[in-house]
């Protein structure tokens, strides 16, 4: 029989050389016009974003990201979270189209969750304006997430 060699899938801190990978990234999102409020951020906001992101990268291929944000509770979050609380807010999560369903989406969001812990995060929030939230919503709440708002509009 055949020998057949499968992609090793590798989840890791991103570091500078992976700002022009993860720009491409933003840009097929982009592309694919999933969701709403999606701009591809400035080089400058990717770097600033480094020591929370991280990256899937499958035979040295980058096939995902994920970048969270350290922030404390607030005003506006009580019914939620204790005041001063520290929390990780997801930012972006990203699997390229044809690398979906393989579960490298739960893995990056799983170690962004892990990494936001070792910061210190004991709550984790994040917001979404993709327009595949039927599917988004029961992916996020495997994650342990609960919905909090709801957002709709009419126009
Ligand atoms: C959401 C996303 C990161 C999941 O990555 P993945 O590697 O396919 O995730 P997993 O294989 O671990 O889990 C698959 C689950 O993701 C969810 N999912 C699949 N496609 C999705 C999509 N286009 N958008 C949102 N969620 C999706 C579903 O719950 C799916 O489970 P199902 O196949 O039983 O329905 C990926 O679909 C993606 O990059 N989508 C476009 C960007 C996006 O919507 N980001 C998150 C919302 S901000």
């Amino acid at each position: 029989m055949a020998k057949v060699t499968l992609p090793t899938l590798l989840v890791r801190r991103a570091r500078l050389a992976d700002v022009p990978g993860v720009l491409a990234m933003f840009g097929e999102w982009e592309a694919e016009g999933s969701c709403r409020n999606l701009r591809i951020p400035p080089w400058e906001r990717v770097e600033a974003a480094l020591p929370l992101t991280l990256v899937a990268e499958a035979d040295e291929v980058l096939v995902g990201f994920a970048q969270g944000r350290l922030r404390t509770a607030g005003p506006g979050l009580d019914d939620i979270f204790t005041p001063g609380q520290r929390l990780l807010a997801v930012e972006n999560l990203f699997v390229t189209r044809e690398q979906r369903g393989q579960g490298i989406g739960s893995r990056l969001l799983a170690a962004l969750l892990e990494l936001g812990a070792d910061r210190g995060a004991t709550g984790y929030l994040l917001s979404t304006a993709t327009l595949q939230w039927p599917r988004a919503i029961p992916f996020y709440q495997r994650h342990g997430f609960q919905v909090w708002t709801v957002t709709m509009f009419r126009r």
